[in-house]
């Protein structure tokens, strides 16, 4: 598994070298910029989910890199702007100082506008499948990571920050599905819609996605209390000095470590129609559920 790990990260991080403009294109700073927090490091999951969900319908990898390579940079991009003073307020990410610590606020928020964008510009270039042409993975993107979804979830859990009564577990469960799993799914929809999948393979990888999406970000905000920010490479007890609205909040650390093992095997069983080709999913979801950062 960890050797299959390195070798999507290696294969994603030289397509996301070749999209992106050199460090030294004018206006370097941002280019730059991008390129400090694209390479700083990252777990790469968003791409390694959309080239297994490709590899589990029958397809190319060479067909799903750009839609891997683009949830990549739409991702780095919402970290940029979650670290931001007005919204988490974090120093630390990827093991480095965070984007506006480096560069000043006003260069981090374009750097994450500029990949937002060119995270549209790449994802254009996935070769039309049998089934699915460039409109539907541009609308799969942009409905997963707008004001629906993503960035709903951002809303709401901004919104969700230091108050008098706590959110209720279904809120909860909005916030995290939004802010986090619904990238997720979205990531392993268009590798199954590069290979040209069909509606009943995209929906049991969605069911899939969201499932082991939840559990990821309870994961998450499990590490957050448990972990240091060594080992995270980002600042951990954020949370709880923000009084924001989690998981081990909501429940406790015990109950949250069951939902996410309850979510993870209801992943296992969204796989079954897809068979063998779906081994590195089954695989990816146990990885995540033991993950130390
Ligand atoms: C962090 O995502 C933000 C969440 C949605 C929890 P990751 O844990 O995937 O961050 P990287 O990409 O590995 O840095
Ligand atoms: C971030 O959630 C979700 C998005 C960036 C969309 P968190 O705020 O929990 O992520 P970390 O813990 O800072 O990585
Ligand atoms: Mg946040
Ligand atoms: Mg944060
Ligand atoms: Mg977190």
């Amino acid at each position: 598994m960890r050797s299959y790990l390195e070798r999507c990260c290696k294969i994603v991080d030289a397509a996301l070298d070749q999209y992106l403009p050199k460090a030294t294109d004018r206006p370097a700073t941002i280019h730059h910029a991008m390129r400090y927090s694209l390479f700083a490091g990252g777990k790469r999951l968003r791409p390694v989910l959309c080239l297994a969900a490709a590899e589990a319908c029958g397809g190319e990898e060479t067909a799903a890199l750009p839609a891997a390579a683009a949830v990549e940079c739409l991702h780095t991009y919402t970290l940029i702007h979650d670290d931001l003073p007005c919204m988490d307020d974090d120093d630390l990410r990827r093991g480095k100082p965070t984007c506006h610590v480096e560069f000043g606020e006003g260069i981090a928020v374009l750097t994450g506008d500029a990949l937002l964008t060119i995270a549209f510009e790449i994802l254009a270039k996935t070769p039309p499948s049998s089934r699915y042409g460039v409109a539907d993975y541009v609308i799969e993107l942009a409905t997963a990571s707008g004001s629906r979804h993503l960035i709903g979830g951002q809303v709401v859990d901004l919104e969700g920050e230091g108050l008098d009564v706590v959110i209720s577990p279904a809120q909860l469960r909005y916030l995290h599905e939004s802010k986090t799993a619904a990238l997720l799914a979205c990531s392993l929809r268009l590798g199954a819609m590069s290979a040209g999948a069909s509606a009943e393979q995209v929906e049991s990888l969605t069911t899939y996605g969201q499932a082991m999406g939840l559990a990821f970000q309870i994961i998450d905000d499990i590490l957050d209390v448990t972990q240091t920010s060594e080992k995270l490479g980002k600042s951990a007890g954020k949370d709880e000095a923000a009084a924001k609205s989690t998981y081990p909040a909501l429940f406790g650390l015990e109950e949250s470590r069951q939902e996410a093992d309850r979510l993870t095997k209801k992943a296992h069983m969204a796989l079954e129609p897809l068979g063998d080709r779906a081994l590195r999913l089954h695989q990816i979801a146990d990885f995540l559920l033991v993950r130390e950062y």
